[in-house]
């Protein structure tokens, strides 16, 4: 579904990424760990389209992203990725369903948009807060949340960064346990950067980083 192909990245003169070389395929559950500095948030950046190679390519089923404008990167990263990070970034001023919705109203696929919301909130144990504000809610609710708004459009891929690096060992293990049966029961395509070893472990397949490179599987 995606691959990696020879991927170099530079910051100035820092090379961050020296010759990424790899695929995801549909269904796969990676995880990425590795030292601080590797390279692990950049790599994840350029999967997500969210910033462009030095050299080689992430080519997204077959087509090269760096082909795409960016505000067609901007609609695809939309419709069809999912992406959590350490900090929830909900926004404040909005309930936990109106949160979930977000990429609704900038995406195309509006209708049923408060049944899939209320649904997923439903799947990740967070239904009774839907009408809760991000600052009425615990950091693994807000989390979920977090989860849910990702998944609300049926990404192809779910892309996370540190997920539980913010939460505590219990509300870690509960997002730990999400993340395996979205994998498990309903296919999706999870690539999780992660210093937790428990979450490491649970990846199907375990990419390891180290100095800008995938060290052999
Ligand atoms: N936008 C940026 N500008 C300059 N240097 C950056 C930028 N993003 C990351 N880096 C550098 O790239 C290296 C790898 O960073 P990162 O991908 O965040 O590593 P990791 O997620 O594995 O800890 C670090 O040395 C970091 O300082
Ligand atoms: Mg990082």
């Amino acid at each position: 579904m995606i691959e990696l192909d020879n991927i170099h990245k530079s910051f100035g003169q820092t090379q961050v990424l020296k010759g990424i070389t790899a695929t995801i395929e549909r269904g796969d559950f990676i995880t990425i760990s590795g030292a601080s500095g590797a390279g692990k948030s950049t790599l994840l950046h350029l999967i997500a389209g969210l910033d462009s190679c030095s050299s080689g390519q992430v080519r997204f089923e077959g087509k090269p992203l760096d082909t795409l404008s960016k505000k067609e990167r901007n609609l695809w990263r939309n419709e069809r990725v999912g992406l959590v990070f350490q900090f929830h970034n909900l926004l404040p001023e909005l309930s936990a369903l109106d949160n979930t919705m977000v990429p609704r109203w900038i995406g195309k696929s509006k209708e049923n948009s408060s049944e899939r919301a209320e649904a997923l909130l439903e799947q990740l144990g967070v239904a009774h807060r839907s009408s809760h504000y991000p600052n009425q809610m615990s950091g693994g609710e807000q989390q979920r949340v977090a989860i849910a708004r990702a998944l609300v459009n049926e990404p192809a891929i779910l892309l996370a960064d540190e997920p539980t690096g913010n939460l505590d060992s219990a509300n870690a293990a509960a997002v730990h346990e999400i993340l395996k049966t979205l994998n498990e029961e309903h296919g999706q395509t999870i690539v999780v950067v992660t210093h937790n070893k428990e979450l490491a472990g649970l990846g199907k397949k375990r990419w390891v980083m180290q100095d800008g490179k995938l060290l052999d599987q």
